[in-house]
């Protein structure tokens, strides 16, 4: 049985007073929930939070890392630093990361050795736009965006690590994938590590994110390899993503 896990990732939104009172209405109204909870603020609200967080069952993750340990790289954070505030978890590989500031595969595995290395645990993200689910190749993207982890970091990696599939095309749109569509993938995800290690396959724990709200969470994990999921709208109100929570449990 696989622990439930369900990150929110607050994207480029908050300020100090709107996280405390958020986090805040989270713990207020926390539900009878055994799994892991995480939230993911910008990095410079990540000391404060890892403050605020210290002995609730809220656990802390950043949105990225340097894949560098340290030195001239003028604007990054390395995965040191955020294990040096407090994070236990770090998304790498986010579509907007890859979109938006051109990460490519080989980076992005560059990321997740970086996090690994320093003890955190990378939720690693993969996903098709739509034209490349249009054009049929989900999986060969999808496949394409995991070997390049598997192949740097080995599928033993993985056994400290989170998948989250996250089609581009559902991300911030309000177009939540099927619960069908998303076990699809899921169970590729699986299957393609098991094809290297069983084990390992059989207890990472892969995440669905894309427009997850409280209304569509309990059907999406319902799914036999959906075992949570990472929310970006949604986790930005506490009554939203309690319910999120709730239904990861259910
Ligand atoms: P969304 O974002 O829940 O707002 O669609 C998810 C994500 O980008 O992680």
């Amino acid at each position: 049985m696989r622990r439930p896990i369900v990150a929110g990732n607050w994207k480029m939104h908050g300020s100090r007073a709107e996280n405390a009172a958020l986090v805040e209405g989270i713990l207020a109204s926390w539900p009878t929930h055994a799994g892991d909870c995480v939230v993911c603020p910008p990095f410079v609200y990540l000391q404060e939070l890892a403050r605020i967080l210290r002995g609730s069952p809220i656990q802390l993750g950043a949105q990225d890392t340097c894949a560098e340990p340290l030195g001239a790289f003028t604007g990054e954070v390395s995965a040191a630093m955020l294990r040096d505030v407090g994070c236990e978890y770090v998304i790498v590989g986010h579509s907007e990361r890859r979109a938006l500031y051109a990460e490519d595969d080989a980076l992005v595995a560059r990321k997740f050795a970086a996090a690994q290395g320093k003890g955190l645990i990378p939720i690693l993200c993969v996903g098709e736009t739509l034209a490349e689910r249009d054009a049929g190749r989900t999986h060969e993207i999808v496949g394409r965006q995991l070997d390049a982890v598997l192949d740097l970091c080995g599928a033993a990696a993985f056994a400290s690590a989170v998948l989250a599939y996250e089609p581009v095309w559902a991300i911030g749109t309000g177009r939540v994938a099927s619960p069908e569509q998303a076990q699809d993938v899921h169970a590729f995800v699986r299957g393609r590590i098991a094809a290297r290690d069983a084990t390992i396959a059989g207890s990472v724990r892969i995440l669905y994110g894309g427009s997850v709200k409280a209304g569509n969470a309990r059907e999406l994990f319902a799914m036999p390899d959906v075992d949570g999921g990472l929310i970006g709208g949604a986790s930005l109100k506490a009554e939203e993503f309690v319910a999120i929570l709730a239904a990861a449990t259910a």
